[in-house]
């Protein structure tokens, strides 16, 4: 009964935290009461304990590097992950980093936390009815990508794109675990356009992964950029449009849009709306046809190489 009890007090915290949020923030994109219908309904998982640690260590006034180090390692998969993402080709740095501490000091702190974020969603979003090892070996591919594209935007660091990378579809295996014919809309999604695939959940199943992975993105405390292109990155009209997203946002979006078709060409697939959405993306990301091919052909080598 106690544990039961617990449980109630920690889910209406929970509540109130992302109400609190949202109140603070993109209300009018998400609303209170949607949120809170979702937020009953959908199990959204807690930041883990580590990422929970690290934070809490790095908002002191001097914050121990080598207590974060510490924290990190203790954890020895994520770690191994870390340094191998860290000295990938795509994050082109001069020196290997061989522990935490070494690669904070190199990537500095902030960005080896956005790379660990990133890394512990992979543990903390699971279900059984998709590969997910395959889901996320998927995810990791575009997430390096966009960390190589990351430069053509200023003010978005590498590392935050590779996070945004890995936590752009986490919506898709938690609107599994709730609709239990999700399955089918996922592969209607799939061979259709990737501008429809948010449209195609609504009418569904009233509710789209953009918005549950951005609910996900605001509970665990996402930087703003990260939350606002998560919950628009199936609408690349916003990256002509007024609204109020900021500039770092839509950068994340149109990195993340070309780091896919770069994904899908690589692995021969077809991605459906690129004849569509391509040129919005590159005139933004401002890539002329000359400079397409030679970052194929940087993006295919460093892929063989990783
Ligand atoms: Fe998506």
């Amino acid at each position: 009964m106690a544990s039961i009890y617990i449980a109630q007090c920690y889910v209406k915290t929970y509540i109130d935290e992302i109400q609190r949020q949202l109140a603070l923030n993109m209300v009018t994109i998400v609303s209170e009461e949607e949120a809170e219908k979702l937020l009953s309904s959908i199990k959204i998982p807690p930041r883990p304990a580590v990422i929970v640690e690290i934070n809490r260590e790095k908002s002191k006034e001097e914050p121990d590097l080598r207590r974060i180090a510490q924290i990190v390692s203790k954890d020895i998969a994520l770690t191994a992950s870390l340094l191998k993402t860290a000295n990938s080709p795509f994050f082109g740095l001069r020196t290997k980093v061989e522990n935490v501490q070494q690669a904070a000091m190199t990537m500095g702190l902030n960005n080896v936390l956005s790379i660990v974020t990133g890394l512990a969603i992979k543990n903390a979003v699971k279900t059984k009815e998709l590969d997910m090892e395959r889901f996320w070996d998927s995810a990791e591919k575009v997430a390096n990508v966009a960390a190589y594209l990351s430069k053509r935007v200023p003010g978005v660091p590498k590392e935050l794109a590779y996070m945004y990378g890995l936590f752009r579809d986490c919506g898709i295996p938690l609107m599994l675990q709730k609709f239990p014919d999700y399955i089918e809309t996922l592969k209607k999604a799939n061979a259709g356009s990737k501008s429809d695939f948010t449209r195609l959940e609504d009418d569904t199943h009233a509710t789209n992964h953009a918005t549950i992975g951005y609910l996900l993105a605001k509970s665990w405390s996402l930087p703003n950029p990260i939350c606002q292109a998560l919950l628009n990155h199936h609408d690349i009209s916003i990256l002509h449009s007024d609204d109020n997203i900021s500039a770092e946002a839509r950068g994340l979006i149109a990195i993340i849009r070309f780091a896919e078709f770069l994904c899908d060409t690589r692995q021969m697939q077809n991605d459906h709306d690129w004849d569509e959405s391509g040129p919005v993306v590159l005139a933004y990301l401002g890539i002329t046809e000359d400079e397409l091919s030679d970052i194929k052909d940087a993006v295919f080598q460093y892929q063989e190489e990783d």
